[in-house]
């Protein structure tokens, strides 16, 4: 079995998992269960805590790792195809997790591979492993996902990350509220799937408006690499940067996430603040991979 959307895993799936990483988190040994087994990573764009969380993550549990960490040192560089490489990568490791360019990208490769295939990103696509990690360190603080009002600033229409975890929310019993400029408001792929689920949504142009009303607040940088006017990126997301005055201004218990790097996103004084959970988040995120590779496998 693959991860390959945002969407594919029930709610029972994805409290299961939870549980499972949390065992893994709590255990004082790893449970050695990928012993002579390999981790290939393909990252096509850029990846700091992604592909390091993942190789952690296998090397942890007692596997090896293979990889091709960046676009340049692959024969894709030479225009090999996805689909070749995907054929001959699946017969050198037993599990892929996978970062490409455009969406669809990793769906595509994976129909090329004998071995599961994580998406660990397609570009302005989703990142599932990036929902799970973000979902998962909101399950641990609050206890539960249900009767939460989730905000998602930043850029809602290119950001993979919004985009994916407002999908994924569905599944449990939480209202979402996007902020963001008009032009950057989630395009009508993720408002007809909010609408398909029932889902309660609203849209508004500042955190200002809603920030007492959240109990969790997920914030992602204008994506420029998707932008022609790179300095219309640069003056937009500066209108979104994150600052202790407004979380002062939210619930105490408020959680606040950003998949990094921060780019005028947080500020680094709000790290000090206990509603700061991203680099919680990112520690959780080896446990959460650790747990998915796991039920992959087994499958
Ligand atoms: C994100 C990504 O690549 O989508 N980073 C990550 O995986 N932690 C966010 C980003 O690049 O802005």
């Amino acid at each position: 079995m693959h991860l390959l959307t945002s969407t594919q895993l029930s709610r029972e799936e994805l409290l299961l998992l939870f549980e499972q990483a949390k065992t893994l988190q709590e255990s004082k040994t790893i449970p050695q269960t990928m012993t002579g087994k390999i981790l290939g990573t393909i990252f096509l764009e850029p990846s700091t805590r992604t592909r390091l969380s993942f190789e952690t993550a296998m090397l942890r549990l007692g596997g090896q790792i293979i990889s091709i960490p960046n676009a340049e040192s692959s024969s894709l560089n030479k225009g090999e195809t996805l689909e070749d490489t995907g054929r001959m990568i699946s017969s050198f490791a037993d599990i892929i997790a996978i970062r490409t360019p455009e969406k669809g990208q990793v769906a595509k490769f994976s129909t090329h591979s004998s071995v599961p295939v994580i998406n660990a990103g397609d570009g302005t696509g989703e990142h599932p492993t990036q929902h799970l990690l973000d979902f998962y360190t909101i399950w641990k603080n609050r206890g539960t996902l249900d009767g939460l009002t989730l905000g998602l600033m930043g850029d809602n229409k290119n950001s993979r990350v919004l985009r994916g975890m407002a999908k994924m929310a569905t599944v449990f019993d939480i209202k979402l509220i996007f902020i963001s400029p008009d032009e950057l408001q989630p395009d009508e792929e993720v408002l007809s799937y909010l609408k398909k689920k029932g889902r309660e949504y609203h849209q508004v142009t500042n955190i200002g408006e809603v920030i007492d009303q959240l109990d969790v607040l997920e914030i992602n940088r204008v994506r420029h690499e998707y932008f022609e006017d790179k300095q219309r990126a640069l003056e937009i997301g500066k209108q979104f940067i994150l600052n202790t005055e407004t979380v002062r201004k939210g619930k105490a218990e408020l959680i606040v996430l950003d998949p990094l790097p921060r780019i005028n996103t947080v500020q680094t004084d709000v790290d000090d603040l206990p509603q700061a959970k991203y680099f919680e988040a990112v520690e959780n995120g080896v446990f959460v991979r650790m747990a998915l590779m796991n039920q992959l496998m087994q499958r």
